[in-house]
Formats: C-alpha cells, structure tokens, sequence
C-alpha cells in the first residue's frame, strides 16, 4: 500500500513538472504580463490567495490583465471591469463555470448550486430561488429576530462565548439558518440549540477541508475521480438524514411555513423537475433536496460569521463611528419596545452602511473564479481565451484599488451614504458577486448579519485591540481572521 502511495506521490509529481514546463511561457507568448511563482505564502500556511491576487492587482497597476498558474493550469487575474463584466453578464455561455470538478457518484456534491454543468445548476437555481424573495424573508424575519436576541443572550451565559467571538458567530450562523429556512427548533425557547450545530461546522475545520478537496479537484479532476474521492462524501448520510426527519415532521404538522422545507414538499410532491429552455429533467430525491440545503450551510455560514467578526473589529477600532451606531440602534430599539421589526430593521440606514464598509474592506469571498468553457475574447485588449483557462476575479484588490475607493485602508462608512453610494463605480463593488451566479443569499445574509449586530451592539460594546489586519488565514476564496481578538462588555 505505502509503495502504491509513494509510487502515485511520484507520478502526480512527474506530471506536474511535465504540464508545468509545458506551460512554462503561456502568457508570456500571449503577449501577457506573467507572474509565475506566487503561491508559496499561501501553500505555507501564511496568508490567503486573495492576498495573494491582491499583491499580484497592485504590482501591476498599468496592466489590463496579469497570467499566472495554479499549480501548472494557466489563470489569468482581471483588472479590467470592462472584462469582469463580459465574465460574468453579457458572455456568462463562455463562463458559467467554476472549474470545480465533482464525482459523479457523489450525490452531495453533484448537485450542489456551486457545480459547473449548466442545466442541472439552471434547474436548480430557479427551483430554490423562490426561497429568498422579499416576502418570504419579511415571513422568516420573526424567527431571525428571535435568533439574534437568543444569541445575545447566549454570549451573556457563556463565559467562553467572549472569549471566542468568532466560534460563537459561526453557531449563531448555523442556528440561524437552520431555524429561519430549514424551521429546525423555530419554535423552541432556545434557538442557538439546534441539532444542525452537532454537524461540526466547526469554524475552522470545515472550511480548510474543503479548501484541501477543491483545490485538488482544480489540479486534479481526473485523479480525484479515479480515486473515487468524495468531496462532502463523509457528510451525505447525516445531511440527507436530517432532511428526511425535518420533512416528515412538516409532514405530519400540515404547517405551512413558505420556507425551503415548503418548497422542499412541493417539489417531491411534482416528482420530476423540467427545465422548458433546456429541456433538462431532474428526479427529485431527498439526496437532491439535502444538497441544496448543504450549500446554504457551505456558502452561508462562515461568510456572514465573517462579516460580522470584521464589522465589530473595525468598530472596536473608531469608536465615533461605534457612538454614532449605537444611538443609531438605541433610538430605534426604544422606539419599539425592544421587539423589532422588519420594517424597524430598513430603518437602520447607519447600520447598513458599517456593513456594506465591512465588506468593502473585508470581502468574505475574496477572489471569484470561472472556468471558461468556450474559446472566448475579452474586450479589453482583444485577449483570446481558451477553453479550459481559469479566471479570477479578484474581489479583494479591486475593493481595496484607491482608484475606486480613495483611501482604501481606510474604514469609511460614508463611502455608502445615500449621497455617495450612487458614484460607486458599477462592479468596483461586488461582495456577493454579480449575473446570473451572484450570491443567491445576498438578501437573507443582509437580513441576518444586521439583525444580529443590532441586538449584539443593543446589550454590548466593544473594547478593541488596535486592529490591523497584517495577514488573513490561508483560504483558498475567504478572508478570514477568527484568532483576532475584542471584548464585548455588557452595557449598562
Ligand atoms: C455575507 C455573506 C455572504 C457573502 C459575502 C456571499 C458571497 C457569495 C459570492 C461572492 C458568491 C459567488 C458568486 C460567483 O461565483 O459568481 C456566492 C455564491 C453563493 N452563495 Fe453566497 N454569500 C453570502 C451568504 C450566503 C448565504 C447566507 C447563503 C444561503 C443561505 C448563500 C448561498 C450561496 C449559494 C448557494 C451560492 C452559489 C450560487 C450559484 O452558483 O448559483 N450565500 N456567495
């Protein structure tokens, strides 16, 4: 067996020094800026690869366009919004895809939204949609509310949650998307305990597993097939276990509560879903049904933990902005009897703008990236791109370019005032992506990161370290600082 490994190690190793000397000059004889070695801080452990990206963006600065490679696949990094914009709108049938490769024999995976085969993600993405539309959010928010006030409370019963902010914010993550989408516990008096948290979404672990799997099946698709890896393969019984206990139980309430689940009894009672334009049909299964709720929990829950650990660090760091937020959401919180409202929750304007800052400053998807799945030309110097070639979109550089955003380290919540938010130059701020694939949870994450930091910012302020952020944990797409440290400290 270890002969087999080492003999397998020694093949992969060969064929990477084979493609890569292959490819040696591949932008170069395109006529490309090339950087060729640029992963190593990240393969160390010692920073993310949107820093990386972010490096590579600002040492070119007269550049259009920079190529580089992961592992010895060519990658070209956009600059140009010009280029990111025929990405990801007006070309999206040349790059609808990741690049991320899944085995077919894994169900979980297979059908999650983030794959790259178009009729199945087509089909899928119209079916769970209807999930996240404004009425139905403006249903969920009692349940969210409740969520956010029960973690607020939470903090203040357990003497660990201060000390680990960060892990506290990815169970208030989970739990809230397990009550307000899934009704799992909605109506218990405890919603931050919720038998989804014994899942192990662990803050750190989940996250660098996928990282390992998904840049293997970039590198290697075929080798991770042959080996029959599953990228989630380990999760499938638990996932699709739960699914099935929760339907039944809608089942047996006759409840309508217009969340997933619903959409879930809907969809197995039509059987087979069709796509007209496509004419692709999908069986429905609890399998299919359990991946779709597998990838809001994939795409969900570390990226709004994120958001709300920077927003409370940079917060703890300029403390007029934390005055003026505070009165901001006292006033409102006073108004309303301490119960608030969806309609109290628009009426945070301050607020969303420390958010939209936050994630200016601090994108939790760092970097986009696209397969391209046709030979294609970019508009902006007539590059020709060919089938099978990463993009990257690199979300942190461009949010961080002082020719967008002047005074880019700094953290300006005015930036996204009324008067201002409307000279943002169109794609120099995309968080949650842009097109067709854009986040399909931008609504439902506002929602729940906001309700949580204006119950978390009611009861507590914040005492801070200085923050800066020198490096982020080496990720392939988030940025991420759990390890950074603040107090909350009860208000009186
Ligand atoms: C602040 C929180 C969040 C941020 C910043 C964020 C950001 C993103 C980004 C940048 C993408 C990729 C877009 C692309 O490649 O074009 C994405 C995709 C996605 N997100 Fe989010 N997301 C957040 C929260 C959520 C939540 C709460 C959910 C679900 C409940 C969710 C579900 C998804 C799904 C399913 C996709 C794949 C969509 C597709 O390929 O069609 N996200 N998100």
């Amino acid at each position: 067996m270890v002969f087999v490994i080492i003999l397998l190690a020694c093949c992969v190793v060969v064929v990477l020094l084979i493609m890569k000397t292959k490819n040696r000059h591949y932008w170069k004889k395109r006529g490309i800026v090339q950087v060729n070695s640029n992963a190593w801080h990240f393969m160390l452990g010692k920073c993310s690869l949107s820093e990386i990206y972010k490096h590579i963006y600002d040492s070119h600065p007269t550049q259009d366009c920079v190529g580089t490679f992961v592992g010895y696949k060519p990658v070209l990094i956009l600059k140009n919004l010009e280029d990111i914009q025929v990405v990801l709108q007006s070309d999206f049938q040349s790059f609808y895809g990741r690049g991320y490769k899944t085995n077919p024999k894994d169900t979980l995976a297979n059908n999650l939204l983030l794959i790259d085969d178009y009729a199945r993600w087509r089909l899928l993405r119209q079916k769970i949609s209807p999930v996240f539309t404004a009425t139905k959010l403006k249903n969920m928010f009692s349940i969210l509310e409740r969520c956010a006030s029960d973690f607020a409370e939470f903090i203040k019963l357990n003497p660990h949650a201060k000390e680990n902010v960060f892990e506290a914010l990815h169970t208030y993550t989970s739990a809230s998307i397990s009550a307000s989408v899934f009704g799992i516990n909605a109506e218990s008096s405890n919603t931050m305990t919720n038998p989804i948290l014994d899942f192990g979404w662990s803050s750190t672990e989940s996250v660098n597993v996928f990282n390992i799997k998904f840049a293997m099946t970039n590198i290697f698709p075929k080798l991770f097939n042959f080996l029959n890896l599953k990228t989630f393969g380990e999760h499938n019984d638990f996932v699709v276990g739960i699914l099935k206990k929760v339907l039944n139980n809608r089942r047996c309430s006759k409840e309508k509560r217009y969340d997933f689940i619903d959409t879930c009894l809907d969809l197995l009672n039509q059987e087979i879903m069709h796509d007209p334009l496509t004419g692709f049909e999908l069986k429905v299964t609890d399998e299919v049904l359990a991946a779709q709720a597998f990838s809001f929990f994939m795409a969900g829950v570390d990226t709004s933990a994120n958001v709300i650990n920077f927003a409370l660090l940079e917060l703890s760091n300029n403390p007029v902005i934390l005055n003026r937020l505070h009165n901001e959401i006292d006033t409102i919180f006073e108004n309303c009897s301490e119960k608030i409202t969806y309609k109290d929750i628009q009426k945070m304007e301050y607020l969303e703008m420390v958010i939209n800052e936050s994630m200016r400053k601090y994108p939790p998807i760092g970097l986009m990236q696209r397969m391209c799945m046709k030979d294609t030309v970019l508009p902006s110097r007539n590059i020709k791109i060919e089938k099978n070639t990463f993009v990257v979109i690199p979300i942190y550089g461009i949010q961080r370019d002082e020719k967008y955003f002047p005074k880019p380290e700094e953290f300006d919540p005015e930036r996204f005032s009324t008067e201002n938010v409307s000279k943002i130059v169109k794609l120099s701020y995309i968080p949650f992506g842009e097109g067709n694939r854009i986040c399909i949870g931008t609504r439902f994450a506002h929602l729940q990161i906001k309700t949580a930091l204006a119950w978390l910012l009611r009861r507590y302020t914040i005492k801070g370290y200085n923050y800066t952020s020198k490096c982020f944990e080496p990720n392939f797409f988030g940025l991420r600082d759990s390890k950074a440290r603040y107090d909350l400290i009860a208000r009186a």
